[in-house]
């Protein structure tokens, strides 16, 4: 019913003779994706040789942000225009980098989303709490509050597909995975949510990936969870055999 994903976010990594090297390399490790979409979100600089690479395969590309203005004076801000002529398919909105470095807020991350259905391009909407909300029993407040924030007046029905991210802030990128049944518990919540706000349908057909020290070995585990529809993959990603065996995993 829905196609696993697998997103690759390479965040600030890979030059483009390395993006490059990766694809080649890729395309030897996996002759084909299967029943998987499959995308890789590079630096910027790299978008364009990567969408020339991915000609012809089955790899997409996904864009790590969009601002919500087509084009004009807003150094360094990269617009759905352009995100679009070099070929993405995806970008991703809200990650909790961008919220805990750069501040985003709900606000921003909304226009974002907006900016990113409004060039066709499927937004991947993260979503996640601090180890601080969690011990604080806050985890749901949390994400509700990002989930309300991040969908504000995004008809999910008019839209063929949109991507949700949970990403527990505490588990990105410092080797502690949350449990299956972390995961689990709070995308079933998540679909609850959809189910509520924009009815069976939606939550349904919605893809929630998985973010946070995803690796070959615990992938498995965490995408034949019920609500677990893939995974957001960063440090593992950047690695080709492991993130070929991650998507290997997910089939
Ligand atoms: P990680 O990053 O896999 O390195 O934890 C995930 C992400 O930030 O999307």
């Amino acid at each position: 019913m829905r196609k696993p994903f697998i997103a690759g976010n390479w965040k600030m990594n890979n030059t483009v003779e390395e993006s490059l090297k990766f694809a080649a390399t890729l395309a030897v490790e996996l002759k084909a994706t299967g029943q998987i979409d499959v995308a890789i979100a590079p630096p910027f600089t790299a978008l364009y040789s990567l969408g020339v690479a991915f000609t012809d395969t089955e790899f997409d590309l996904a864009a790590q942000n969009i601002f919500w203005e087509d084009s004009g004076a807003y150094t360094a801000e990269i617009s759905g225009v352009f995100l679009k002529e070099v070929g993405c398919k995806y970008a991703i909105v809200g990650h909790s980098e961008r919220r805990q470095y750069f501040g985003e807020t709900d606000e921003t991350v909304n226009k974002r989303a907006h900016a990113a259905l409004k060039h066709d391009l499927i937004p991947i909407l993260c979503v996640g709490e601090t180890l601080e909300h969690r011990e604080a029993g806050k985890t749901w407040n949390v994400i509700e509050s990002q989930l309300e924030g991040g969908l504000k007046g995004i008809d999910l029905s008019s839209t063929t597909d949109f991507v949700i991210a949970y990403e527990p802030v505490w588990a990105i990128g410092t080797g502690k995975t949350a449990s299956t049944a972390q995961a689990e518990e709070v995308h079933g919540l998540i679909r609850n949510y959809l189910n509520e706000a924009s009815g069976k349908e939606i939550a349904d057909r919605t893809r929630i990936l998985y973010g946070g020290s995803v690796k070959p070995s615990n992938s498995r585990e965490l995408l034949v969870q019920p609500n677990i529809d893939g995974a957001l993959v960063g440090g593992a990603a950047l690695d080709v055999v492991q993130f070929a065996d991650i998507i290997r995993n997910a089939h």
